[in-house]
């Protein structure tokens, strides 16, 4: 699959692109928060069946992905991630609506995701029609051991 939305390029990816979601988890997620996965875990899931990546290119220049999983017509937002560098640019919401539009193509009726309280990326979701679902409590341990809620949040897809 390849779309273009503006200047931002979606395309398929998998393991051999781990060294560019290397890069970007690195840039993108503070580890303040414990919320980066680490490469093995990327690359474990990737051999799962029911989840991709995706890959955002600005100018041909790889700027955020996001990594999904499906079961039956339910899938989670496992990961969403753009450089700074490529930051308020649509790239997040790119990345979000062709997420969104392969869920559909797959039969995904509800898309769920979880994000760390307080994270800016919960008006991200919002604009894109994600309600809250819930709390875990304590679900990222930072850095330092500091411990943070999880909220979760869903969408129903056949609006
Ligand atoms: C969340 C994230 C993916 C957004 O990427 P992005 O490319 O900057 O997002 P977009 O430019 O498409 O933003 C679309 C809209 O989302 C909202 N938004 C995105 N980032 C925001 C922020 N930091 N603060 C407030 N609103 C924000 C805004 O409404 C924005 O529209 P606007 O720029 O016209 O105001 C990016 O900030 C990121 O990688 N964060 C670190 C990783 C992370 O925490 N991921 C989520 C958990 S897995």
């Amino acid at each position: 699959m390849s779309t273009r939305s503006r200047m931002v390029e979606l395309a398929s990816a998998g393991a051999a692109d781990a060294d560019t979601v290397d890069r970007i988890m690195a840039a993108a997620f503070d580890p303040q928060y414990g919320e980066a996965w680490t490469r093995s875990q990327c690359i474990g899931i990737l051999a799962m069946p029911g989840v991709w990546l995706t890959l955002a290119r600005v100018d041909g220049v790889a700027a955020g992905f996001a990594l999904t999983r499906a079961i039956m017509d339910e899938a989670e937002l496992l990961l969403i991630a753009v450089d700074p560098a490529h930051r308020r640019a649509g790239v997040g919401g790119a990345l979000l609506r062709g997420v969104i539009a392969d869920c559909r193509a797959r039969g995904v009726a509800k898309l769920h995701l979880e994000v760390r309280a307080n994270n800016p990326a919960i008006a991200l979701y919002a604009a894109h029609g994600f309600a809250p679902a819930g709390v875990r409590r304590n679900y990222y341990r930072g850095r330092d051991g500091a411990t943070f809620d999880a909220h979760t949040y869903a969408r129903t897809l056949g609006d």
